[in-house]
Parts: C-alpha cells; structure tokens; sequence
C-alpha cells in the first residue's frame, strides 16, 4: 500500500489525522477487495509527478520492495490519472490500484441481482470512458505538435469510445425499465398503505445485521465494506400490531466515484420514498461524525434529507454504553443506542418506530420537522 502526503510540510503535519483515517479506510477497502496487505510504502512530496505520481526515485523503490514481498497489485491512496496508471504498471510490472479502481472491482464483486450487476457494469464503462477521452485529448495534443492529423491509434480510441457510447446506452435503457417495475412494485406497497423504513447509513455501520436481527432474516452481513449492494426488502412486526417493510440498502462511502454515485443512485432513491430513515452509525469508529457528515450529503444530494430520520447508534458493545435513547433540546426523538449484534436497545428502538408511525398518521408536519432539527455533529 502506497500512501502519499502531497503539499509543503506543514499543510502535511496538519492533515495526518484525516489521512491516518484515510489509510485505515483504504487498507479496509483492499482487504474487502480480497487483497491481502503485505507492506506499506509512505511517500512525501510537494506536488505529484506528472508521469508517476511519486517520482522515479521512488518507483524504483517500490518496485525492489514488491518483488522482495511478491506483491503483485500496488494500491494507491491518492487518485492516479489513467497516464499515470499506464506509466506505473509498466515501471512496475504489476498492476497499479488507486481508491476508484479498488472500489469499482469491490463492487464487481459483490454486485449479485441483475439490477445491481447493470449498476456497476454502467459505472465500469463510464469510468472507462473517461480515462479513453482524457486519453483521447493527450493524443490530440501529440498530433498537434506533429503537424498529423489522424493515425491508428485515434481510429482505435474513436472505435473504442463509440462501442462503449452504444453499451452505456444500452445498459441505461435495461436500468430504466428495471427501474420503473422497482417504481410499480412501490406504489402497489403505498397503495397497500404499508409504512416503510429503509436503513441507510456509512458502509460497515451494520445495516444488514440491523436488518436480518429486525426481520429474523438472512441478508449477507460481513466485516467487508459494501457486502451489501442490492436493496433487500423485508415485512416485519415492529408490535404484535405494527408491520412494516424495512429495507436495506447499498453503504455509503466518502467521496464514491461519481460513476458509481450515478450508478447507484436509483437504488439509493429508494431511500427518497421511505416513510422514516434509520441512519445506522458505527458509534464505535473515531471516524463517524465525518461518516454521519458524508451520509447526510448524500441523502440531500438524492432529495431524501427531508424523510424523517431516526439516528442508530450502533455496536454499543464496543464502547461499553448503556442502550438509551436521546433527544434534542425541542424533546424530539434523535437517536437510539443500540447493538445489532446483541439485541442491546431493540425494544427502545421499536418503540421509537412505532412513535415515528403515529406522528406521520397523525402529525406529519412535526414528523417532517424532527427530521430537519437533527444536527448531525452529533456524537456518540
Ligand atoms: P455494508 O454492506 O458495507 O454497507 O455494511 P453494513 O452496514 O450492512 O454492515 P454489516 O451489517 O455487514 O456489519 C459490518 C460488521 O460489523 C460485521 O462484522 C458485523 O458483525 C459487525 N457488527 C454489526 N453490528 C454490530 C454490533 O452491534 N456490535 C459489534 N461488535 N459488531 C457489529
């Protein structure tokens, strides 16, 4: 694993706790990618080399370092232009991996419906497609300084973009008409006036063991970022007299490819047209207020920060809390401690539920204004 400080000394000592942060994440997200870390490589600089990132001094180094190693993948922690990916791999004999390229073939992997297989497919292609055009301008620049115009590889590149213009379209259209049965099975539950609750919330908070110990079901839980693509549903008692249908959905992470935010966005809509919104947050991480922070951009981002939201304090156990629940100055109800794991606090959050289902029957104004008043600094 390669992580790069860039910026002039200073800067660089101020921004080690977020970056310490970072490399945990990114270490995290090789593991989840079935990688094993097998050496650590830091490098400093003040600004990134054009062609290799971290300069050729460095190249070399990592290279001897791999090889003493046998590592065959060099995970980048900065985000690696597709020249300097070429440049790298071909110094290095191995394959070069920055955050993008590591989460896109996590999510390859993982990608199990057929929904969510088109989803990463459409986002492959588009990530593609952006390093042939950037690719494409480097090659424009070339030619212009050759006084050519033309040659084999703009007809390969032109063919290229073209065969990808004609999947991305074909791929868009299968999404949209999976898209709209997604839609009508919705309304059919709308119709059916069943309440429904979808978990959100940063990747490994532990919204599927949330779900599968609130539904008694079987959705794949796993200490992996993003073992959960797809949006599971399920019915369940919330009270011998109060069934809804919770569902699950894909984690959020900071800053996911855009591709990938495109590409998932239909799934995260789904969040858009629940009634209630149980943000699940690891309260174990020293990172979860930039987790809940992240969470919340994209909520707003899809149009879903006006669902009202229950906060969920999770993994209780790790931390030694007592489960509770927590309100703002106004008394309205904004986060349940909790451990998925144990049980700890379900009856508290149950009730919590419940209370959220009557105020959106009989109050759906005060419901709307709790939501708005949680403030997302909030800690555990
Ligand atoms: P994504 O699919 O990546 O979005 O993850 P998720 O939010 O669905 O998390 P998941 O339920 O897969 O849990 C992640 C890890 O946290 C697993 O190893 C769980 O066993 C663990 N975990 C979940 N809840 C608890 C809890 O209450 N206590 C402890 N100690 N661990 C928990």
């Amino acid at each position: 694993m390669v992580s790069v400080a860039v910026g002039r000394p200073e800067a660089r000592t101020q921004a080690t706790v977020q970056r310490e942060d970072a490399r945990a994440e990114l270490r995290a997200l090789a593991v989840s990618a079935g990688l094993s870390v097998v050496g650590d490589l830091a490098v400093r600089r003040e600004r990134p080399d054009p062609a290799l990132f971290i300069g050729s001094g460095k190249v070399i180094e990592l290279g001897e370092q791999m090889h003493a190693l046998g590592a065959g993948v060099a995970v980048f922690d900065v985000a690696l232009s597709p020249v300097q990916q070429r440049n790298l791999e071909r110094e290095l004999g191995a394959y070069a991996l920055d955050r993008t390229g590591l989460i896109l073939d996590i999510f390859s992997q993982r990608a199990k419906s057929r929904e969510g297989r088109l989803q990463v497919e459409l986002a492959r292609q588009e990530h593609l497609a952006t390093r042939l055009v950037r690719g494409w301008s480097h090659l424009e620049r070339q030619r212009g300084g050759l006084g050519k115009t033309g040659g084999p590889g703009e007809k390969q590149i032109e063919l290229d973009r073209r065969l990808i213009g004609v999947r991305v379209k074909h791929l868009r259209a299968q999404l949209k008409t999976l898209h709209k049965q997604r839609r009508t099975q919705r309304r059919a539950r709308v119709r059916r006036n069943v309440f429904n609750v979808s978990l959100v919330g940063y990747t490994n908070a532990g919204k599927s063991t949330l779900f599968n110990a609130l539904t008694g079901a079987k959705a794949y839980a796993a200490d992996q970022l993003f073992a959960t693509l797809d949006t599971t549903s399920r019915r369940c008692f919330i009270s011998p007299e109060c069934e809804v249908v919770l569902s699950d959905t894909v984690g959020f992470i900071r800053g996911l490819p855009h591709e990938l935010v495109a590409a998932f966005k239909s799934t995260l809509e789904e969040s858009v047209d629940a009634d209630l919104l149980l943000h699940v947050v690891d309260a174990a991480s020293p990172a979860r207020a930039t987790q809940m922070a992240e969470v919340q951009r994209v909520l707003s981002e899809i149009g879903a920060d006006t669902v009202p939201q229950l906060v969920v304090f999770n993994k209780i156990d790790q931390i030694e809390r007592v489960p509770a629940v927590q309100r703002d100055p106004c008394a309205s109800m904004i986060a349940v401690y909790v451990s998925a794991r144990s049980g700890a606090g379900f009856d508290l959050l149950r009730a919590q539920i419940a209370a959220a289902i009557r105020a959106s029957c009989n109050e759906p104004a005060q419901a709307a204004d709790a939501a708005l008043a949680i403030p997302i600094s909030l800690t555990a």
